[in-house]
């Protein structure tokens, strides 16, 4: 596992989306793992901006994400869908019917999590997995419990992921309870994965994970038995 820790959110990003495109220039038909929450906005202002550069070409790139709220779809503000449109997708030159964000609004979301998989194994696999990381250690929203889960599945979300996550809702109750999310192994087989943590707030639990006992109690301490694991972190208050 490589550590980077830098002094500004700008440099955190700036490093993210320079590996992010260094795959991308590398094998421009990279299968790229991506992540929603607040931390990586400014990767992908950085990659959006080097495309309109001219630097990096989306053309041949496939998606997929890591999660999806249970019961959003695509044109509620608050799914990861939108998110991902409004963030990345919208503003560079991948297509549309490349990138995949499992279905939150499935009526089955267990046989959704089968068809995730397969796609993901059709797809060949990730070639580089972005992640944030929750307060509690979660990955995509592979929540702290007694064992790894290795499939796509249906969470229960935790109260801390519940109220981390209350702030982009009008209310917590708005919060949806349930998420689908990939699980620990479609991340554990990508070939690279690249862990963001932002904040002092983040400062605790990174430490946990990089330096404590490998247990699904703190999901992303899985990555220490990850062979391509890179964590840029910045605990300096924005
Ligand atoms: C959500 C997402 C995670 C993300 C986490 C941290 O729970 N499901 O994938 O890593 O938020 O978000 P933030 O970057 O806003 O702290």
């Amino acid at each position: 596992m490589r550590i980077i820790e830098v002094n500004s959110y700008e440099d955190l990003s700036r490093k993210a989306a320079a590996i992010i495109a260094a795959q991308v220039i590398g094998k421009p038909d990279s299968v790229l793992g991506l992540a929603t929450g607040s931390t990586p906005i400014g990767t992908y202002r950085y990659l959006t901006e080097w495309y309109k550069k001219g630097d990096l070409d989306f053309e041949k790139v496939r998606s997929v994400n890591l999660d999806e709220y249970a019961g959003l779809g695509g044109d509620n503000d608050q799914s990861y869908r939108y998110f991902m449109n409004h963030n990345l997708f919208n503003h560079i030159n991948i297509h549309m019917e490349n990138t995949n964000v499992p279905n939150g609004r499935a009526e089955d979301l267990q046989a959704e999590g089968s068809r995730y998989d397969a796609l993901i194994a059709a797809l060949g696999g990730i070639d580089l997995q972005l992640l944030g990381i929750g307060h509690n250690g979660h990955i995509g929203f592979n929540e702290p419990c007694d064992e790894f889960v290795v499939g796509t599945h249906v969470v229960d979300l935790g109260e801390s992921t519940i109220n981390a996550n209350a702030r982009f809702f009008a209310a917590a109750e708005d919060v949806p309870r349930q998420a689908i999310t990939m699980g620990i192994g479609a991340i554990m087989q990508a070939k690279k994965v690249l862990l963001i943590a932002n904040g002092p707030d983040k400062k605790e639990i990174v430490e946990k994970a990089v330096f404590g006992p490998v247990t699904p109690k703190v999901p992303a301490s899985v990555l220490r038995l990850h062979p391509d694991c890179t964590v840029i972190c910045c605990f300096q208050k924005a």
